[in-house]
């Protein structure tokens, strides 16, 4: 068995007293993407957020459940939710490059852990962005401000800024479908790459680019994980038949 890097067992929110997920089991292997599914207000990005409890400032969400992360608990009271964070990043729809250059944007989570010495920062912001796959676009302008580049330049460096604090696992909630095709097709890319290295959890409404770039798929439908599988199977021949009904457009 190869190893879980994180193990999702029971999870229930609530938003309230409104229960959004009814007990959700998901684990997740080292390395690859899992693509997660489903109509929407099905639930996917109230799972993704609790990943790395980015529910915590939302007074009226109650997350049950199990949340280990390489056996840890997740939701242990002494959890360091900062350092959770970049042990977990977080890629959004919207990319949200701060409004300074290039170089601080990548550069902000190692300083916020104390790094100073410009040698390390100076490579850790270019071994990122290489891995982002932006490095060549942006070298000779690493001290423009982010906000100049394009929708699809700045996601892949929301993606490098992710990167550079070495997460092991990347959670990205439809992270190309703000970009337009040619955009989006690069960052698509640019994940195929990470995905020998890291463990990415995505949510798409893309069956397209879940089957392009998942390993696993995972079909949530009101607040339910209805099935997850191998990508391949999952797009040709689904365990259940809901799975099948919302793959082909039938509803969602
Ligand atoms: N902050 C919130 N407060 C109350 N209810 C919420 C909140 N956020 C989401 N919900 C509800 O939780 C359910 C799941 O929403 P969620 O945003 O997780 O769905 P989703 O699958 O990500 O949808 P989409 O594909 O549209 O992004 C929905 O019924 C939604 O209305
Ligand atoms: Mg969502």
């Amino acid at each position: 068995m190869a190893e879980k890097i994180l193990v999702t067992e029971n999870v229930r929110l609530y938003y309230g007293e409104k229960e959004a997920l009814h007990g959700i089991n998901l684990d997740y292997r080292k390395y690859g993407i899992t693509a997660l599914i489903g109509p929407s207000g099905s639930g996917k990005s109230t799972y993704l957020r609790a990943l790395n409890r980015m529910h915590d400032l939302t007074d009226y969400v109650t997350v049950t459940g199990t949340f280990l992360l390489n056996g840890e608990d997740i939701y242990a009271p002494n959890m360091d939710t900062v350092q959770l964070r970049k042990q977990i990043g977080m890629v959004f729809q919207q990319p949200m490059p701060f409004p300074f250059s290039i170089y601080d944007n990548v550069a902000f989570g190692l300083r916020t852990d104390g790094v100073k010495d410009k040698a390390i920062l100076d490579e850790k912001v270019e071994s990122s962005l290489k891995a982002a796959a932006i490095w060549d676009e942006v070298k000779d302008d690493l001290h423009k401000s982010a906000l100049s580049l394009s929708g699809g330049q700045q996601q892949r460096i929301s993606i490098a800024r992710a990167l550079a604090t070495s997460p092991e696992i990347l959670l990205l909630d439809e992270p190309t479908s703000a970009l337009d095709p040619v955009s989006a097709n690069l960052v698509e890319n640019t994940l195929i790459q990470l995905r020998e290295q890291y463990t990415m959890i995505i949510v798409t409404h893309s069956m397209s680019q879940a089957s392009r770039i998942s390993d696993r798929t995972a079909f949530f439908n009101q607040g339910k994980l209805i099935e997850v599988n191998d990508t391949k199977k999952m797009f040709l021949n689904p365990d259940q038949q809901m799975t099948q009904d919302y793959i082909s457009g039938r509803f969602g």
